[in-house]
C-alpha cells in the first residue's frame, strides 16, 4: 500500500507553541471549518460549535482563564471548540418536544466525541496547509469566565481551543507509547508494565535532549502527577450553569 499525502501529515503532527506574527487568511480559515463540518456526528446532530477568535484583547484575556498560556494571544487565530445542544434546544421548541438528553451523562459523552472528530479534522487541514496548531484544554481552567466573555448560550460548554498559526518554530515530534500498549488483539490485555517503563525511559531521553538536561521526568511521573488531583475543578458547576442537570 503507498503512503499518502494524508498519512504524511498526520504522522507529522507535534504541538507548536511559538508564532509568527502572519495571520490566517479567510481561505484557510473556510478549509478548516469545512473540515471541521465534514465530520461525522452522533445521530447527525452536529453539536459543535466554533468561535473564532483573532481580537488581541480578547486572544490576551483567554490566555489569562487559560492558565496564562502566552501562545494564545500570540498566534493570529483561537478556535474555541464548544459542545452545542443549543439548537437542539431549540429544534425541540419547534417540535414541541422535551430536551432530555441534557439531563444524562451521555450528552457529555456525545458533545466530547463530537467535538475531538471535529477539532482532529480541524488540525489535520490546518497541518496539510503548514499551519502550526496546539490544542488547549486549558478553556477548562476558568469556564464560568470563558463563557461570559464569550456569550455561550444555555446548552453551550467550551470542551478545548486549538491556536492556529505559522509555526515560528518547529518543535521536535513526541515519542509515543508502544503500539502494544495500545492495540490490544481480541482482547485487552493489562500485562503494561514493562511497556510503560520502556515509554517512561523514551520520554525522558526525548525531555533530557530538548530541554538540555532541565527536565526528564519519564512519562508515568508525569502523568501520576497531573491525574493525583482534579485540575479543572470547575467543570461540574459550568455544566450545572449551563443547563446540564444530571440525574
Ligand atoms: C484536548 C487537548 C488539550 C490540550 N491542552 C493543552 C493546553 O492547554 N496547553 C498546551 O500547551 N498543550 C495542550 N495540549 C497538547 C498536548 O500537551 C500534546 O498534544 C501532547 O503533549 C502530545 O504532544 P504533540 O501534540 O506535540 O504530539 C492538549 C492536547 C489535547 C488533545
Amino acid at each position: 500500500m503507498k503512503k499518502n499525502e494524508l498519512y504524511e501529515t498526520l504522522m507529522n503532527h507535534r504541538s507548536i507553541r511559538s508564532y509568527t506574527d502572519q495571520p490566517v487568511n479567510e481561505q484557510e480559515m473556510t478549509l478548516i471549518m469545512n473540515a471541521v463540518q465534514a465530520a461525522p456526528s452522533s445521530i447527525n446532530g452536529q453539536q459543535v460549535t466554533v468561535i473564532s477568535i483573532e481580537d488581541l484583547q480578547t486572544k490576551e484575556k483567554i490566555a489569562e482563564l487559560t492558565g496564562n498560556q502566552p501562545w494564545v494571544a500570540q498566534a493570529p487565530v483561537f478556535l474555541l471548540f464548544c459542545a452545542d445542544f443549543f439548537r437542539a434546544k431549540l429544534a425541540a421548541e419547534q417540535n414541541e418536544e422535551n430536551l432530555v438528553i441534557t439531563e444524562g451523562m451521555e450528552s457529555i459523552l456525545v458533545g466530547a466525541t463530537d467535538v475531538g472528530l471535529a477539532m482532529g479534522n480541524a488540525i489535520a487541514v490546518a497541518e496539510s496547509l503548514e499551519l502550526g496548531i496546539v490544542p488547549i484544554g486549558g478553556v477548562r481552567n476558568q469556564p464560568l469566565e470563558l463563557i461570559e466573555l464569550l456569550g455561550l448560550p444555555e446548552y453551550v460548554f467550551p470542551v478545548s481551543g486549538l491556536v492556529v498559526g505559522h509555526p515560528a518554530d518547529l518543535s521536535a515530534k513526541k515519542p509515543r507509547l508502544p503500539q502494544k500498549a495500545v492495540w490490544h488483539k481480541e482482547r485487552y490485555d493489562t500485562n503494561l508494565d514493562g511497556l510503560i517503563k520502556e515509554y517512561d525511559q523514551t520520554i525522558s531521553n526525548y525531555l533530557d535532549e530538548r530541554t538540555n538536561g532541565e527536565e526528564n521526568r519519564g512519562w508515568s511521573q508525569q502523568v501520576s502527577s497531573l491525574y493525583n488531583h482534579i485540575y479543572y475543578p470547575e467543570v461540574r458547576k459550568m455544566l450545572v450553569r449551563q443547563g446540564f442537570n444530571f440525574k
